[in-house]
């Protein structure tokens, strides 16, 4: 599609520029002060968990199935808390834990033991010299800050339709001994919003790696958070491993930051025998014991997967006209101009933008000029650098439906001011 903005005269184009910077003018003078950038639930979400806070009280039974919330131990966390979060995932309770609110931070513990104890008996790989990482991009930038904090060289790899460009994967994976890991966001991923096909995660389950202790990160965050009644289905990455016959490959998280309270909530992992158990010793010297508490709230809230899905659809219905607002305001703002490319997801919590190569920091900027705050341009990138520097991560969660449609009006404007800039510096150049 031609862009607009190329098309024009010199003439039309100075006007375009013109009139836009006019508008551009007419919104700073509003003093707006709106905010786009993390993806956080709205209050009204939130409000949704309140009542289980009133299932435990001064005279409630503190224990599960016989297990004391009261005190310390079982540190595999409550059995209908590992039961619940096993039935989730789809696997066995006996190889989940459930411990700790935030799952980035059991990501963040299973990277520092590797870093500093190893894998399966392996050299601990601050003993190994330069070892990487495989990064999805765009993808989460709280992932790739973890393993840069450790040394850890961060390898951007292209995403695709289907889930990172996988010939790239098996390429270095299968080659190159020093990759120790890949960091995977399976469904509605973070920030693209696509989910994983059944091909990719095949081919994730079936990799044969250069180094035994590589490892998938598999963070399926967003595994039950459907827009729609009909959400995008992802194969289990444990089902297509037994189909492979390849085990020690996965270790897979989630929570319940965004079905519950973030920061608030249960977080779990699983993984294989040998490796949960290998995470399990870990544990029992970085933790003492689960916050079984909030672990029995929880399970009497949401005692199964149904009960899950159906609080899910609650949240669906907050969110859902929030996603409908950012295509509509897109399509009516940017469609068919030639400028920008967006992606339309069925889940999740984030909507991946495109603009012109070197536009994304300029939109940024001046959005936060005109009083909107959007998450920092390069940010899905490891070490914040967007090589086309031209993605931008819409959170449309938090804002109110009106602050939201006043915010992407003020994109739109943002977008087409830098993009018809930029075509005027490249004929002036
Ligand atoms: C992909 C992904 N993983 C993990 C998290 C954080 O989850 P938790 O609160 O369980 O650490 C987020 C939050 O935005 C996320 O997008």
């Amino acid at each position: 599609m031609a862009n607009v903005y190329e098309s024009m005269s010199n003439a039309q184009l100075d006007e375009a520029i013109r009139e836009l910077e006019e508008q551009a003018e007419q919104i700073r003078a509003r003093g707006l002060l709106l905010d786009m950038a993390r993806g956080k639930p709205s209050p009204e979400q939130t409000d949704l968990s309140r009542s289980m806070l009133d299932l435990l009280g001064s005279n409630s039974e503190l224990s599960d199935q016989g297990a004391p919330a009261d005190n310390y131990g079982i540190p595999d966390g409550l059995p209908s808390a590992r039961a619940l979060a096993a039935e989730l995932l789809g696997v066995s309770a006996d190889n989940v834990i459930v411990n700790g609110s935030s799952s980035l931070n059991l990501m963040h513990d299973a990277v520092c033991n590797a870093y500093t104890h190893g894998i399966g008996g392996a050299d601990p790989w601050c003993k190994q010299g330069e070892v990487k990482f495989l990064c999805p991009s765009p993808g989460y930038d709280r992932h790739f800050a973890v393993t840069a904090r450790y040394g850890i060289v961060n390898v951007p790899i292209a995403m695709t339709a289907d889930g990172p460009d996988m010939d790239e994967v098996e390429r270095l994976v299968e080659s190159d001994p020093t990759v120790k890991g890949i960091w995977c966001v399976p469904k509605y991923a973070n920030p693209t919003g696509i989910s994983y096909s059944n091909e990719t995660v095949r081919r994730f389950a079936r990799l044969k790696p250069a180094a035994t202790d590589f490892r998938i990160f598999w963070d399926n965050a967003y595994i039950v958070h459907d827009l729609y009644d009909e959400g995008d289905e992802l194969l289990n990455i444990f089902d297509a491993l037994e189909e492979a016959g390849t085990t020690d490959l996965v270790y897979e998280f989630a929570s319940t930051a965004k079905v519950t309270f973030p920061s608030s909530g249960m977080a779990f992992v699983t993984a294989s025998a040998n490796d949960i158990a290998e995470l399990r010793r870990a544990f029992s010297i970085m933790r003492v014991s689960p916050e079984k508490l909030t672990q029995l709230m929880h399970v009497r809230f949401l005692p199964d997967v149904a009960a899950v899905r159906a609080h899910m659809a609650k949240h669906a219905a907050i969110v859902r006209p929030r996603f409908e607002l950012v295509q509509q305001k897109l399509e009516e703002g940017l469609g068919g101009a030639g400028i920008a490319t967006w992606t339309n997801p069925r889940g999740g919590y984030f909507v991946s933008f495109d603009g012109p190569d070197g536009s994304a920091k300029r939109i940024v900027s001046l959005m936060k000029e005109l009083g909107v705050t959007l998450t920092g341009a390069g940010a899905t990138w490891p070490y914040g650098k967007d090589p086309r520097d031209s993605n931008i991560r819409i959170a449309p969660t938090y804002p109110s439906l009106q602050q939201l449609g006043e915010a992407l009006d003020v994109f739109v404007v943002a977008v087409r001011l830098v993009s018809a800039r930029i075509a005027q510096e490249e004929r002036q150049a």
